[in-house]
C-alpha cells in the first residue's frame, strides 16, 4: 500500500489490450527491491500491493503447505516484469488471469506478464505454489511437534507467501488454511471469520486482517491450541490462543498476564491515542525463545512466564501495536521507534500500577550497565543489519525517550507521541522525522538530546533527569 487513496479507474482487459497495442512501451522492469540500507532486496519496486488473499493447506505430519496466494497490487511504473519475494516453490503464476513466466533466483522471483503493466492500475498476482517450508534453506518457519509457526523478524513471510517483504509495503490480508479436523487449529491476525469442514478430513479456518500490516507482522500458528474468544473494550474480539503442552504454573502465569492485555491497551489508548486496530489477543506457545507484536495479536514465548506473570512483556507487545505496527520503520535502521518505544511503554505501565516510575527504571537500567560495558558501544539510531535486537536498542532507546520526556514537560511529550501516531497512520517513519516533530511540537532544539542517546556511542555521563532526582 502507497499512503493516500488513489483513484482507479475500471479497465477491462480487452480495453488495457487496445490501449496496448501500437503504445511503444519500453521494457521496464520493477526493480528487485526496495533499498533498505541493511536488506537492499527486501520488498520489490515498481508496485505496492494492496492485499493478500492466501489460501492455502497444511499438513502437520509432513510439512507440507500448499495452495494459493492471490495478490492485489497496484503497478507505480510501466512494468514488463516485476519481482516478488519468496523462498518456496511455485508452480503456476498468473498476473490478471493469464499465465506469466517466471524464473527464480533464490528468495527473488521475477515474473513476466503476457501484458505489460500500466502505472496507476491495479492488477492481480495468482501464485500456486506446494513446498515443504521447514526444509528451504535459511528458512525460519519452524516446524512443530502438532504443527508449525511463521513468526519472526525483520524476515518471516517469505518463508510461507510470495510478497513485496518489507514495512513500506503494507497491505490487508485474508489468510485461510485448511488441516486435519484432528483438533488442529490455525490462528492468525484479525478476526476469526469460521472454521468449515473441508473434505478429505480437513477444517478450513477463516481469518481476515482488514488493517494494513507490515509482511512479517501477518502471523500463522497452527497445531493444538486452546482458542478462546472474548469481547475487550467497545466489543473488540479478543482472541486468545494456548498451546495444549504447556504445563502449569507457567500456564496459569501466562493465562493471566495475557488476559491483562486489554486493561494495558485501554491505557496505553490514553497515552498514545485510540488503539489503531479491530481486534486483540495473544498467542502462547512453547517452541519460541522470544515475543513477537503480531499485528492485533502478539506470540509470546513461554519462556517469558515461567515463574511469575509478566506484564511488562505484554505491555512492550501492546505498546508495539502503535510502535512498530501501526507506525512502522520505514528502513530497518528505524528499529529505535519501534523498541524504544515498547521499552519506554512498558515503563509507564509500571509508573501507572505504582510498581516504580520510569525515572527510576531509568536510572536503574543506566547504573545497571558499568562505563566499559559493551551495551554503551551500540549506536542506538544505527545498530547495523543484524543487531536490531540488541538490549541497547531496547533500554539505551528508551533512556532517550526518557531524556526526551524530561526535557519537554509531560504535556508536550504525550502530545508528540500523539501527533506521531495520528500523522503517520499505517504508513512507516524515520527517526529523523519523529525528532522533526518534537522539535516542532516542543518548539525548541532537541538535537543534543537525541545526539547524546540515539546517534553516539559511550556512555551519556548521567541518566536523564538525574539532576533533578538528585
Ligand atoms: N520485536 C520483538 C520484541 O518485541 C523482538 C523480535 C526479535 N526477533 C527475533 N527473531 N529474535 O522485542
Ligand atoms: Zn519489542
Amino acid at each position: 500500500m502507497r499512503s493516500r487513496s488513489r483513484l482507479i479507474p475500471a479497465i477491462t482487459i480487452g480495453a488495457l489490450a487496445a490501449m496496448l497495442s501500437g503504445s511503444a512501451l519500453a521494457g521496464s522492469s520493477g526493480s528487485p527491491g526496495l533499498g533498505d540500507p541493511y536488506y537492499p532486496t527486501d520488498g520489490n519496486g515498481g508496485y505496492d500491493v494492496e492485499h493478500y488473499d492466501l489460501r492455502l493447506t497444511y499438513q502437520p505430519s509432513t510439512d507440507l503447505l500448499s495452495g494459493t496466494a492471490t495478490i492485489t497490487a497496484v503497478a507505480v511504473q510501466n512494468l514488463t516484469a516485476f519481482n516478488v519475494d519468496f523462498a518456496l516453490a511455485a508452480s503456476r503464476v498468473k498476473v490478471n488471469g493469464l499465465n506469466a513466466t517466471f524464473t527464480r533466483n533464490g528468495d527473488e522471483y521475477t515474473i513476466t506478464p503476457v501484458l505489460p503493466l500500466l502505472p496507476a492500475l491495479p492488477f492481480v498476482i495468482e501464485v500456486t505454489y506446494s513446498d515443504t517450508p521447514s526444509k528451504v534453506p535459511g528458512s525460519l518457519w519452524k516446524k512443530t511437534p502438532t504443527g508449525a509457526l511463521a513468526v519472526n523478524e525483520p524476515h518471516i513471510a517469505r518463508y510461507w507467501f510470495p510478497s513485496s517483504d518489507h514495512p513500506r509495503d503494507k497491505a490487508t490480508y485474508d489468510i485461510s488454511v485448511a488441516v486435519p479436523d484432528d483438533g488442529t487449529a490455525v490462528v492468525s491476525n484479525g478476526i476469526l471469520l469460521g472454521s468449515v469442514p473441508e473434505r478429505g478430513g480437513l477444517k478450513r479456518w477463516i481469518w481476515h486482517n482488514g488493517s494494513y500490516t507490515a509482511t512479517y507482522l501477518s502471523f500463522l500458528t497452527i497445531g493444538k491450541f486452546n482458542v478462546e474468544t472474548a469481547h475487550a473494550t467497545r466489543g473488540r474480539p479478543f482472541i486468545t490462543a494456548f498451546a495444549t503442552d504447556l504445563a502449569e504454573p507457567s500456564l496459569g502465569f501466562a493465562k493471566e498476564s495475557i488476559g491483562k492485555t486489554p486493561e494495558i491497551i485501554d491505557f496505553l489508548g490514553t497515552q498514545f491515542g485510540p488503539y489503531p486496530f479491530h481486534a486483540e489477543g495473544g498467542v502462547v506457545v512453547s517452541g519460541l525463545t522470544f515475543a513477537l507484536e503480531t499485528q492485533t495479536r502478539p506470540v509470546y514465548g513461554v519462556s517469558f512466564f515461567l515463574n511469575s506473570t509478566n506484564e511488562s512483556v505484554v505491555a512492550h507487545e501492546s505498546a508495539h501495536q502503535w510502535f512498530g505496527d501501526h507506525v512502522s520503520v520505514d528502513t530497518w535502521r528505524n528499529i529505535w521507534l519501534n523498541e524504544g518505544f515498547a521499552t519506554y511503554a512498558s515503563w509507564l505501565w509500571s509508573e501507572h500500577k505504582g510498581r516504580g516510575t520510569a525515572q527510576q527504571l531509568a536510572v536503574s537500567v543506566y547504573n545497571a550497565r558499568p562505563e566499559n560495558h559493551p551495551f554503551w558501544q551500540v549506536v542506538v539510531a544505527d545498530p547495523g543489519a543484524g543487531n536490531e535486537f540488541n538490549r541497547a536498542v531496547y533500554d539505551r532507546g528508551a533512556l532517550g525517550i526518557h531524556a526526551l520526556r524530561v526535557a519537554v514537560g509531560d504535556a508536550t511529550f504525550f502530545r508528540i507521541l500523539k501527533a506521531w501516531q495520528f500523522d503517520r497512520a499505517n504508513r512507516t517513519g524515520t527517526i529523523e522525522q519523529f525528532i522533526a516533530l518534537s522539535e516542532r511540537l516542543a518548539r525548541k532544539p532537541l538535537k543534543d538530546i537525541f545526539n547524546l542517546w540515539l546517534f553516539t556511542k559511550g556512555r551519556p555521563p548521567a541518566p536523564p533527569g538525574a539532576a533533578e532526582d538528585t
